[in-house]
Formats: structure tokens, C-alpha cells, sequence
């Protein structure tokens, strides 16, 4: 049996969890789908496919051994009791299930079931006791003193970022740390920016809102391509160096240093949005373009990949030349980032919780990567997959035997199955090969999902 009619418990609120798998369990007995006779995964398997803990599956199967369904053996093993009589199922469950989302690839969310609850929450206690009350007047727009201390210390260990506390910029995600950069530049005359291509959607979309049209500009195996940005008359350009989105690309060294030579030549920026930067699985980590020239690239990051989006928790490392728009635009938006949240973090960071939150989705997010490439390999035999070294998604080039591509979305999407294909991301057509190209997010699928949803989208394909 696909153990994916459990997953649903496994992803209820923590305090249910343990009741959800149980009856889940039960209910899978009870209807048959698991058969009198049918050996059990260990608890350690099925705790690691489900994403849970083991302890809740070692009690789940305790439950049931004690309630008569599943019975243990002498030695080591779980098997499902043969006293268990299947009901005869209902006319609605013969139904065909509603044509519902089975198996979602799209990249951009993390596993939101890996928030650190508990440790927040101690957070935040011991803040709401000890924060001094000066504390809770309108914050320094460019964030708590504390925040932009620890946020220093941390971005230069991990990142390579000169990260001097009076140019950080507290802010709410890459976003907004993006909409201030194109505010400041288009105050500083600049109508246009060079973005990469294929990129992320967002940046086009947040430059558009300040009045600053976007540049596509292509790249080729080290990044971004120099020649044509030489030739596009922008000062200014997005990029995303560590891991680049959406190909998965690392900047070489040599880029990097080109790079930078132009935008001294031109007086210009390097916006660089480490949106992924914490992710790395076999290489060692490409330290930020920022630590070569924090006067030419302003750095961006944020807490939505490592923790949750929904914390709205960025930071904006800003070149001098920049500085003071940036803080001005922050204070004229929000008149600075919410004191409280600040400091939470400030604790979380100062404590070590950070980096064991970053150790734990790193283990894994590196073991769903894992395991997606495997499955990408027996699934679709000839599969080029790249840009696996880093980040939460990875790039599948199908052979031209899968596609066309229209029509492979079209069957994907039929059964249920989200993906998303290359060419969203991209400005120019790309007129190669017409095998599909897809984007695969994994970091937010257990892996038992991750296996399901690439069988399936073979078989929505056999199927067809
Ligand atoms: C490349 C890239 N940059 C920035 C963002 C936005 O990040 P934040 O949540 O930090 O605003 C995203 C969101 O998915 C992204 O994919």
C-alpha cells in the first residue's frame, strides 16, 4: 500500500497529530486498503516517509497492537491483525475521487510543518518579559540595534557578507527589501534595471510598481551573461548568484569579478537576493557577491525559505551610495519593521536556535532532493536534472519523447499534478529541443509524496 493515505494526519496541527495518525491507521485497516497479513514499514521508515516523529508512530502502533488491529511479532515487525473483517464499503467510496490536487511541485515554499513551534514560542515568553519598555516605541526604521547586531554576525559567519549593523535594513522579506532598492534607484534617475532571464516574476512586478521597467538579460553557463549587459545601457541589476532562479546556476568566480568590474566601470549596482543561500547540499558554500565589493551589491535575504514566509522577515545590506534613500523610503512606508518580532528573532539568532533550524531543514530538504532525482531517474529514463547542488528545486529536462511540453502540462495538470515548466520564468522563447523543461520544488513534499507524485506523473502520461 502507498503509504499516502496517511500524510494527511502526518500534516495535521502538532497537538492532533498523534490521534490523526492512529485513526488514519485504523480507518485503513478497518476499509480493507491495508489487508490482514500486510507487514508494516519500521517505525523509524515510516516516521522518515511521513515527516514525524518516531515516537508518534511507535505509539500509533501500540495503540492498534492494543486495540486488536495490527499485532507485533516476536522478533522486530508490525503486521495487520487477520481478526479485522473489512467493512463493505459504501457506494460513495467507490466513487471516483474528486478531481482533486494530488502531488504539487511548485517551487517557492518551504516544509511549513518543520516551523520551530516550540522554540518560538520560549522565544517569545522570555522577549514579551524582558524587552525594556523603550523598546516599544517606533523602532529605528533601519531595525532594533540588537536585530542588526546579531544579523551581522550571522550573515558575515554563514554568508561572507561585510556586514557593518549601521547598513542593515531591517525589512519584510526580499520583497520588500526590493521595492526599497527600486524606489532609491528610480530616485537616483534610473528608469531601468537589468534582470536575469529566466528570473523570478516577482522582481519584474515589484520594479514596475516603482516605475522602473525591467531589462531581460540572458545568461549562459557561469550566469549572467556580461556582453549584452554591457550593451543595455541599465546601471543597475538583479541577480541571484548563489543559486541562480530559476535554472539553479552558481555564478563562477570569473562572472563574479566581471560583474563587479562593470558596475564600478558604469557606477553602478549589483542587487543580489540570496533567497536561497542557506541551502547547500554537496559543495561547499559560495560566499555572498557582497563580501567582494559591499559598496557595488546591495544584499538581500530573508526568514521564508529557513523559516516561514509568513514572518514577513528580510534584511537589506545597503550600499552607502544607497543608504540613506533606502532608510528614508522604509521609514516613509511603514515607519519601521514591528519592534516585537524583532527581537524574537534577535533571541532566536543570539541563541543558536537559528542555525539548528537551518541544520534541520538542511537535513531534510537534502534528503527529499534525494530522493526526487532518484525517482525523476527511474520514472523518466534520460532525464537531465541540474542545478541540484542547492536550493528547493531542481531543473528537469525531459527527453523530447515526453513532450511537447503544452501537452505534457495538459496531462500533468489533468491528473491533478502541479508543475511548473521553465518557460513561465522566461522573457525570450526558447526555440531549442521540445522535450519538457520543468521546475521542480521538493523542499515542502515528504518523501514518501515526492516518490507518489513522480510515479504519478509518469503514469498520467502512459495513461494518455
Ligand atoms: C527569487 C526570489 N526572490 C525573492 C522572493 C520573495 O521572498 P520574500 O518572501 O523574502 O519576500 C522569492 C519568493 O518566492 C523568490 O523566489
Amino acid at each position: 500500500m502507498a503509504w499516502e493515505v496517511l500524510l494527511p494526519a502526518a500534516s495535521a496541527p502538532a497537538r492532533a497529530r498523534g490521534r490523526a495518525l492512529q485513526a488514519a491507521l485504523r480507518d485503513a485497516v478497518r476499509s480493507g486498503r491495508l489487508a490482514p497479513g500486510t507487514r508494516l514499514p519500521s517505525s523509524r521508515d515510516l516516521a522518515s516517509d511521513l515527516g514525524v516523529s518516531r515516537g508518534l508512530v511507535t505509539e500509533a502502533y501500540e495503540q492498534l497492537t492494543a486495540e486488536g488491529y495490527l499485532r507485533s511479532g516476536r522478533g522486530a515487525g508490525t503486521w495487520v491483525s487477520g481478526a479485522v473483517r473489512a467493512a463493505r464499503p459504501h457506494a460513495r467510496d467507490l466513487a471516483p475521487h474528486a478531481p482533486g490536487l494530488r502531488a504539487d511541485f511548485v517551487p517557492g515554499t518551504p516544509d511549513l510543518s518543520l516551523f520551530p513551534r516550540t522554540a518560538w514560542a520560549a522565544a517569545q515568553r522570555a522577549v514579551l518579559t524582558d524587552l525594556p519598555h523603550e523598546d516599544l516605541g517606533y523602532p529605528d526604521p533601519r531595525g532594533l540595534p540588537r536585530l542588526r547586531t546579531a544579523l551581522a554576525g550571522l550573515l558575515a559567519r554563514r554568508r561572507g557578507v561585510v556586514a557593518d549593523p549601521e547598513r542593515i535594513v531591517v525589512v519584510s522579506g526580499v520583497a520588500q527589501a526590493t521595492a526599497l532598492l527600486a524606489l532609491a534607484l528610480h530616485a537616483r534617475g534610473a528608469r531601468a534595471v537589468g534582470v536575469e532571464d529566466p528570473g523570478s516574476p516577482r522582481h519584474t512586478a515589484l520594479y514596475a510598481a516603482a516605475g522602473v521597467t525591467v531589462v531581460p538579460l540572458p545568461l549562459d553557463d557561469e550566469g549572467l551573461a556580461v556582453q549584452p549587459l554591457r550593451s543595455s545601457g541599465v546601471r543597475a541589476v538583479v541577480t541571484t548568484p548563489a543559486h541562480q532562479f530559476p535554472t539553479g546556476i552558481a555564478y563562477s568566480a570569473r562572472r563574479r569579478a566581471e560583474l563587479l568590474d562593470w558596475a564600478r566601470s558604469e557606477d553602478g549596482f549589483v542587487v543580489e537576493d540570496d533567497y536561497d543561500g542557506d541551502f547547500r547540499y554537496d559543495r561547499a558554500p559560495v560566499g555572498a557577491l557582497q563580501g567582494l565589493d559591499p559598496e557595488r551589491v546591495a544584499y538581500t535575504g530573508s526568514v521564508s525559505k529557513s523559516l516561514a514566509p509568513g514572518l514577513r522577515l528580510g534584511w537589506l545590506l545597503v550600499p552607502g551610495a544607497l543608504a540613506e534613500e533606502v532608510v528614508e523610503r522604509k521609514r516613509t512606508t511603514d515607519l519601521g519593521h514591528p519592534a516585537l518580532d524583532q527581537a524574537l528573532f534577535a533571541r532566536f539568532v543570539e541563541r543558536g536556535d537559528y542555525d539548528r533550524q537551518l541544520r534541520r531543514c538542511q537535513r531534510a530538504y537534502r534528503e527529499r532532493r534525494d530522493t526526487l532525482v532518484d525517482a525523476l531517474r527511474e520514472h523518466f529514463p534520460g532525464a537531465q536534472v541540474s542545478g541540484i547542488a542547492a536550493g528547493l528545486h531542481v531543473i528537469a529536462e525531459l527527453p523530447a519523447r515526453y513532450g511537447p511540453q503544452e501537452r505534457f502540462l495538459e496531462r500533468t495538470s489533468a491528473a491533478g499534478i502541479e508543475v511548473r515548466a521553465l518557460a513561465q520564468y522566461a522573457h525570450a522563447r526558447d526555440e531549442r529541443d521540445p522535450g519538457p523543461r520543468l521546475v521542480l520544488g521538493y523542499a515542502h513534499v515528504p518523501p514518501a509524496r515526492i516518490r507518489d507524485g513522480v510515479r504519478l506523473m509518469a503514469q498520467a502520461l502512459a495513461d494518455g
